[in-house]
């Protein structure tokens, strides 16, 4: 494959959650073998890289983000000479690989906690960690505390569940670990690598959050993905500070970061002209291409959100089970995918939103395997409603998800929503994103943008090429400004009028 060292800059990015993409072993869980099985059908999709959750081996307390080995792959998945197979593979057919990189903290069962805790208080083993006599005062972002205590009576620090022990970063052998585990990746042709939780590294009496220090941190991993060439680092940065965001972007840093400002927007057009806007200038003067997120393995899933009476999204105030008219949901939720195919820079799809999966909310209890959930006595049903295996064909449960039991059940209803009855249907979710995505080669991706002015409820604005993309989030319908050629829509379009809740890509010579 040519590796063209920018090829990041306007990429489609289509997310895989292992554990529930396809499993080819048939044990119920979504495996490597899975996913090499269906690398055609992300190539007929036609994403230009596949970005996995983590693939290590890991008890699986926070769904593989609690990594107990950094260089080597979780049984359950398959084994590192699969992986490579996989990278082969997703190469020929053109596909890029990104690998998720969990610096924040580790596994209780990892090599270096184990010998933390036998070595015992005051070890340099322990120095690897969090560990103190007293605990802290912080509170767990899963809820509870976030301080433990282990058997010799010592506490360590863990921001996440108990069983993810947070790593301390002012210790340079840290550093020199993960920038071992990068080159370990990228020396099998990893072309990129997401960094979760990347804010949180650094930790001081005041607070963990978005420290100065941590920028160091990436100018080093910058200058190891500089000498590889043509590798993306891509941030999870959840801050709502623009400028403190776009410190992540600065030229010798992170090559890209998550936009959660725009996955966070409610369905409203003034919200979101102002969030492109903010996107825009906050990105463009550092030369760092904006990215598009609609939702990921942390949120709920677009149709459920935009059928809501409240259709922003709040990671501390999930509205679980509030009413949502799927209907209505649908029609937003297939309007914003061709705003943010449209949008100027990168895009995220995140697995089963190209088939339009709504949130599952009625996942047995006991079913539930979100540490969130039993961190809050069952009070927050937190995120494997986003998190169901997908559905690829058949009438029922496990639909070609694989030949065992799926690890989450299946909502009977996605017979309808398998990737086999969508494949030949022209109106469907999954052909309004493979001829999205298909254009958007050709007139879209990377650049910049200039707004129509047509309306208080219509975004429109024209790219580079020449293709005016139009949304109607108003009540009505309106006119479609002057054009030769409508390229894509996603509802119907009667002569020139686009009805509410409707985009469409329009081309005027
Ligand atoms: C990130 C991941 C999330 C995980 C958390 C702790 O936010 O996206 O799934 O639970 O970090 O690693």
């Amino acid at each position: 494959m040519r590796r063209s060292d920018t090829w990041w800059r306007g990429a489609a990015i289509y997310q895989v959650y292992l554990r529930s993409f396809a499993d080819g072993n048939g044990d119920g869980v979504g495996d490597l073998a899975g996913l090499r099985g269906r690398l055609p059908y992300l190539a007929e999709l036609g994403v230009n890289a596949v970005w996995l959750n983590p693939w290590y081996p890991s008890p699986m307390a926070d769904g593989g983000y609690d990594v107990a080995d950094y260089r080597d792959i979780e049984p359950v998945f398959g084994t590192l000479g699969e992986a490579e197979l996989l990278i082969e593979e997703a190469h020929a057919l053109g596909i890029r690989i990104i690998v998720d990189v969990v610096p924040n903290h580790s596994s209780t069962e990892s090599a270096w906690f184990r010998e933390a805790l036998a070595g015992g208080p005051g070890s340099a083993a322990r120095e690897r960690f969090w560990f103190r006599d007293e605990p802290g005062g912080w509170r767990s972002i899963f809820g509870g505390p976030a301080w433990t205590q282990a058997p010799d009576g010592q506490w360590y620090l863990h921001l996440f569940a108990p069983e993810q022990p947070d790593l301390n970063w002012d210790n340079p052998e840290v550093h020199q670990e993960f920038h071992d585990v990068l080159r370990f990746w990228f020396d099998r042709g990893v072309d990129g690598v997401r960094i979760d939780s990347a804010a949180l590294l650094m930790k001081s009496e005041t607070g963990f959050e978005d420290l100065d220090e941590v920028h160091e941190v990436y100018r080093g991993w910058r200058r190891i993905a500089d000498e590889y060439g043509g590798r993306v680092l891509i941030g999870e940065v959840w801050l709502p500070d623009q400028e403190r965001f776009a410190r992540y972007l600065r030229p010798d840093e992170l090559h890209t970061a998550f936009n959660f400002d725009f996955l966070a927007c409610p369905w409203d057009p003034e919200a979101l002209r102002r969030s492109i806007d903010q996107t825009l200038a906050t990105h463009l003067p550092l030369g760092a291409p904006p990215t598009w997120v609609l939702s990921n393995h942390d949120v709920t899933r677009v149709v459920t959100r935009y059928g809501r009476a409240d259709t922003s999204w709040d990671n501390g105030a999930r509205r679980d089970g509030a009413p949502a008219d799927l209907e209505l949901g649908h029609r937003r939720a297939r309007a914003a995918a061709l705003l943010a195919m449209a949008l100027p820079g990168g895009v995220y799809v995140y697995q089963g939103e190209e088939l339009g999966l709504p949130e599952v909310e009625d996942i047995p209890g006991e079913l539930r395997q979100d540490p969130i959930w039993r961190r809050s006595d069952g009070t927050v049903p937190g995120r494997d409603g986003c998190r169901v295996p997908l559905p690829w064909s058949g009438e029922h449960p496990p639909f070609g998800f694989g030949a065992g039991e799926p690890w989450l059940p299946q909502p009977g209803e996605w017979r309808e929503l398998t990737a086999e009855a969508q494949d030949t249907d022209l109106g469907s979710m999954l052909n309004l994103y493979r001829t999205g995505l298909r254009l958007r080669r050709d007139h879209l991706g990377d650049g910049t943008l200039t707004w129509l002015p047509l309306g208080p409820g219509v975004l429109a604005f024209t790219r580079e090429s020449g293709l005016t993309c139009v949304v109607n989030l108003g009540p009505d319908p309106i006119g479609l400004p002057p054009h030769d050629r409508v390229l894509l829509a996603s509802g119907p379009i009667e002569g020139d009028a686009l009805p509410a809740d409707t985009a469409a890509w329009i081309y005027a010579r």
